[in-house]
């Protein structure tokens, strides 16, 4: 087996680009597999090999494991808009649940026995307790975290069942991008709030949209956890060497352990860019819980994660510096 060679499904996204630089800074050779939906030719690295393919038609995805014998499976593609998943939720069903369990049974068709998933916070839906740790009840609260959850136990059931090894890896809010300013975050539509805000420092114009300031935080808006993207990037190497030890099948969250409310990120912006960021308060959306914060102890204490970003304004700079070199995004 080719301990080195991994596929990146979903490789040409906002996470998965980062982590296939991570990968290949670490002496991997990635393949990336993407179609392209929501992902940028141009964020794969010069000498990555590139599959264009859809998981939806396991042809594809076969071929592209016929490329190599991989080590493993780094799975990133998804359709992760939580509005559109309660508009259209079949969309989700099938681009997730189904293009998940293609993958999967090519995986066991060529024999590829491990596979780093990425799950989410989204999975535990209405919050009971902060920090959150991973055996908190799983109630997802729309279709994008249910999808994400019955991946999460089509994962346990292939382990039990044909051995399959698997890690999934449940983010609370990636940012941030690497630090080089080469690739970054380019989402259409962006939904995240930091790309967001530093738009509105770009486009004095623009106006940055806070949804709901009546919560119970420390200024009424939203709490939430930012962790950067290379920080993710490393759980995702960590997680492959412990399934090549006692990990067998596992689900880690990855978080920095603080949360900043909306307000407190607006600022954080407004120093970093030295610029005024206009602010304009709608009221709350559906399900969005007030607090959202990882108890990430278990990703620390069983992979020996240390995430290397933990200021927020280092996290702001680096989405900032990519924003500043490429304003409109990977077209530009
Ligand atoms: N960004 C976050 O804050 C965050 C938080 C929690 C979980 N996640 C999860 O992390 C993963 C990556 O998120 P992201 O922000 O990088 O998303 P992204 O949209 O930037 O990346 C997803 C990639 O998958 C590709 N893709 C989608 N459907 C595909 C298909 N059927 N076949 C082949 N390729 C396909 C897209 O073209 C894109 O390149 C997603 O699974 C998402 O649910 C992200």
């Amino acid at each position: 087996m080719g301990a080195k060679d991994v596929l990146v499904v979903g490789g040409a996204g906002y996470v998965g680009s980062h982590t296939v630089r991570y990968l290949v800074r670490k002496g991997y050779r990635p393949v990336v597999f993407d179609n392209l939906s929501t992902g940028h030719r141009a964020s794969v690295p010069r000498g990555v090999p590139f599959v264009k393919g859809d998981l939806l038609k396991p042809a594809s995805i076969g071929r592209a494991l016929e490329k190599a014998p991989f080590a493993a499976v780094f799975h990133f593609a998804a359709k992760a808009l939580v509005g559109e998943s309660v508009e259209n939720p079949a969309l989700y069903y099938r681009e997730n649940v189904t293009g998940t369990l293609n993958l999967l049974e090519a995986m066991l068709a060529h024999r590829v026995k491990r596979i780093v998933f990425s799950s989410t916070a989204a999975t535990y839906g209405n919050v009971e307790a902060v920090p959150l740790t991973e055996d908190h009840p799983k109630n997802p609260c729309n279709p994008y975290g249910f999808t994400k959850w019955a991946i999460e136990r089509m994962l346990e059931d292939f382990h039990a069942a044909y051995g399959l090894r698997s890690v999934r890896l449940r983010y609370f809010n990636a940012a941030g991008c690497d630090p080089s300013g080469e690739i970054g975050e380019d989402h259409d539509p962006e939904t995240h709030l930091i790309p967001n805000i530093l738009k509105a420092a770009l486009n004095s114009r623009r106006k940055m949209k806070i949804f709901g300031d009546d919560y119970p935080t420390i200024d009424g808006t939203c709490v939430r956890d930012y962790i950067h993207v290379t920080d993710l990037a490393q759980a995702h190497v960590l997680a492959l060497d412990a399934m090549k030890k006692d990990v067998h099948c596992d689900a880690f969250n990855l978080g920095n352990g603080n949360g900043y409310s909306c307000m407190q990120v607006v600022e954080a912006a407004r120093r970093v860019t030295g610029r005024s960021i206009a602010v304009t308060v709608t009221g709350r959306r559906p399900g969005d819980p007030a607090i959202l914060v990882a108890g990430a102890d278990r990703a620390r204490d069983v992979l020996g994660w240390s995430p290397a970003h933990d200021s927020l304004d280092e996290i702001v700079e680096t989405a900032w510096r990519w924003m500043v070199a490429h304003p409109r995004g990977y077209v530009g």
